[in-house]
């Protein structure tokens, strides 16, 4: 049976506002309850937003907190910003796209990693940085970022 995304977004929505100006504060509402923007829910969306399925598709696009796709369990996030290249960050990235088995921007196949990369943390001194589900780690290496892999694939064994 398909989705009711119209029940299921005016019940997420109730008490959300309904004009074009609302359209980043819905979509961060909906994408956190979704954990993504489906994209199956997209005229529905632009339906209550009183905006265009391009317009709207142009504030998905613009803004990188923002996806269509859904997350992994888990979301793995590499700055690869000026500070936290000239420190190795680069080979960081490469070694959990080896790790996992995805580029970054993707999830991997059995649903457990997302890998992203940012420009920027805002805690430069500390780099290279990574950002395990919401938990960041200093000073990082190739080799701290498969161990926290292995480390979340161990605990995940055992649940
Ligand atoms: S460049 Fe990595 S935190 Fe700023």
């Amino acid at each position: 049976m398909e989705r009711d995304w119209k029940a299921e977004l005016d019940d997420l929505l109730k008490d959300a506002g309904s004009r074009p100006r609302d359209t980043i504060p819905v979509l961060h509402q909906i994408q956190e309850h979704f954990d993504h923007i489906p994209p199956a829910a997209l005229p529905f969306i632009a339906r209550r937003l009183r905006v265009s399925e391009s317009e709207l598709f142009g504030v998905l696009s613009f803004y990188r907190a923002f996806t269509l796709k859904p997350k992994g369990k888990h979301t793995i996030t590499v700055c690869l910003g000026t500070a936290c290249h000239v420190r190795g960050s680069e080979r960081i990235a490469e070694e959990l796209e080896t790790v996992l088995g995805v580029s970054a921007g993707d999830t991997t196949a059995d649903g457990l990693f997302t890998l992203e990369t940012v420009n920027c943390l805002g805690c430069c001194a500390i780099g290279p940085v990574m950002v395990v589900d919401g938990v960041t780690h200093a000073r990082t290496s190739p080799q701290t970022a498969r161990d926290l892999v292995e480390n979340i694939r161990t605990g995940e064994k055992k649940s």
